[in-house]
């Protein structure tokens, strides 16, 4: 039987229980309030949230958006500034009409296209909380309608155009938005993910080419229903449109009136998250994953070096990208994907990026989350979440999927973290050692490998490790987004929830859970390391919360600020 690691005093609060509470809990000592709702004003002429109605597309245009994820907070001439994603909605809470979910109106669509993208937001603290900055001239929406620069090696490129734009250089809007990242020169960097299930054909029996296959681009999308009011999203008038998504997006948060940049340096794939680390010798290195089933973990290296100054669009778009090799005797080598090594071009690579990591054999991983680099040791930790279907491949094209190296369990429901030491600490470098860090499981009821690894016990155990992120201190915050069924399996776990673990021994102790339904993604510090943003995605996703406003409410995606109640540090 396993027992709690001994106590370590890196952590300054004491693991709390699972829950299945419709609430947020969070350690004795401890607060959690929130800091701003979907459909929020962020204007003095924004409409309040209406319960009955929820919103209409206009009110939408001028409000938080849905589905908070990925967020990061920077300081620009004395103001605080949140950049934060709103990766996507729930159709039966936005229109209300569970369980149908269908969009009855053309603004019915419009509202859930609006409740999409990025949200840019001052916050103040005047010492009374952190607040949202009503009519900061800061304040923004980027939805998928915001125009953008496509940049980079596939820029201008055939597969780039399309009917509206016969440059392949400028694109609309970013949608799907998951993870994040920050860079040193304060933009920021949102990641665009499942972009593939807002495209459909006006003619169901409309075949996708092998290459949008591989990115579960099909006929029919997921319910949102854009093709209706916008002929961009139908791929068969438009077979070239979901080649403009798929990337890194970099953002000034600084400038309301700038235009986002996407990246295709940086490959395109089902984008989590960008974890830059600047390399010993100045190079940027962003480490990504691909979130999918038995697709790749990938790093691009800028040819370029950082210094204050330089033109960080150089650095953004020249440089070589690889995918990942796991080996199981515990080693590892980064490929790289140039035309050399795949015979592709250079911005069919940028555009088909899953094919050409495929022709170097890349490791196929139990489906890659957030990437987090920890700021004490040349160390990468990277979220595999789960992968419950091995052996079946969610789309055409992609490789097998054994049970082997850092994805060991064959029925994988509960997920792990693997981690990589650079060689001789260079980010650049082709080699790494890898380990596990974290086996999750569930030791209640499994005794063999699906019980966890030995820093897994009944007080802190978990499943799907998604949101990844180290604070100043070199805590390693991990959030879940998983089955909170309580039961069988995962009986024990509770809500999704945030736990903390120490790199060096191991340790992993709960410190927040969510309400019902919700899962805990997005994870960043107030400059003076007081307060904790922490975001909660889709509470009430199956119709079973009225998280945060109780009663009878509409449950609300929503960011919460968690501080100590003595004031003290919690970053
Ligand atoms: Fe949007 Fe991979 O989670
Ligand atoms: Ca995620
Ligand atoms: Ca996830
Ligand atoms: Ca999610």
């Amino acid at each position: 039987p396993k027992t709690a690691a001994a106590a370590s005093n890196r952590f300054a609060f004491e693991g709390i229980a699972a829950s299945t509470a419709d609430d947020i809990v969070v350690p004795q000592g401890y607060k959690a309030e929130v800091l701003v709702r979907w459909a929020d004003p962020m204007w003095s002429d924004s409409v309040a949230f209406d319960q009955a109605s929820r919103g209409t597309a206009a009110s939408q245009a001028r409000s938080f958006g849905d589905n908070t994820d990925g967020m990061e907070v920077f300081m620009y001439d004395g103001h605080v500034l949140l950049a934060v994603n709103n990766e996507y909605t729930n159709r039966e809470i936005i229109w209300g009409n569970r369980p149908e979910g269908k969009a009855e109106t053309a603004d019915d669509i419009e509202k859930g296209m609006l409740a999409h993208g990025v949200t840019i937001l001052e916050l103040a603290n005047d010492g009374s909380g952190w607040k949202v900055v009503i009519d900061s001239p800061f304040n923004r929406r980027i939805t998928p309608q915001t125009e953008m620069q496509l940049t980079g090696p596939a820029a201008g490129h055939d597969l780039l155009k399309t009917t509206a734009d016969a440059t392949g250089t400028v694109s609309l809007g970013t949608w799907n938005n998951c993870g994040s990242g920050k860079t040193p020169w304060g933009t920021y960097l949102t990641c665009e993910e499942n972009f593939n299930g807002y495209f459909s054909a006006a003619d169901e029996a409309h075949e996708v080419s092998a290459e949008l296959k591989r990115y579960g681009v099909s006929s029919k999308d997921w319910g949102y229903g854009w093709a209706k009011v916008d002929e961009r999203f139908d791929v068969s008038k438009n077979p070239n449109e979901p080649n403009r998504a798929g990337y890194v997006v970099e953002i000034d948060p600084t400038d309301p009136n700038s235009t986002p940049k996407k990246r295709t340096a940086l490959g395109r794939f089902k984008h989590e998250n960008a974890e830059v680390v600047i390399n010993n010798d100045g190079r940027v290195v962003i480490y990504m994953g691909d979130d999918e089933r038995g697709e790749f973990i990938y790093r691009y290296v800028s040819n370029g070096v950082y210094a204050a100054g330089v033109d960080t669009d150089e650095l953004m778009n020249n440089g070589t990208l690889y995918a990942a090799r796991f080996d199981a005797s515990g080693k590892g080598e980064w490929l790289a994907l140039t035309p050399e090594t795949t015979g592709m071009d250079l911005a069919a690579i940028c555009v088909h990026t899953r094919q050409a990591a495929s022709k170097l054999g890349a490791t196929t991983m139990d489906r890659p989350e957030w990437v987090t680099a920890n700021p004490n040791s040349d160390e990468v930790y990277c979220a595999l979440t789960n992968n419950k279907n091995r052996g079946v491949k969610p789309n055409a094209g992609g490789d097998e999927t054994p049970a082997e190296g850092p994805n060991p369990r064959e029925k994988n429901n509960y997920g792990q973290i693997v981690r990589w030491r650079p060689e001789g600490g260079d980010h650049a470098a082709t080699a790494f050692d890898w380990d596990l860090f974290v086996l999750a499981g569930n030791p209640t009821v499994h005794s063999d490998a699906y019980a966890g690894s030995e820093n897994v016990n009944d007080g802190n155990m978990f499943n799907s490790p998604d949101g990844l992120a180290f604070d100043s201190n070199g805590l390693l915050w991990i959030q879940t987004d998983g089955e909170y069924s309580n039961d069988g399996d995962f009986a024990g776990h509770g809500n999704n929830q945030m736990l903390a673990g120490d790199p060096v021994t191991g340790e992993i102790r709960r410190f927040l859970v969510g309400p019902k339904e919700a899962e805990i993604t997005g994870l960043c510090w107030s400059p003076d390391l007081r307060a904790m943003f922490v975001g909660v995605q889709h509470p009430g996703e199956d119709g079973d919360s009225h998280w945060p406003d109780g009663g009878d409410s509409v449950p609300r995606s929503a960011i919460i600020v968690v501080t100590r109640e003595d004031g003290g540090l919690v970053g």
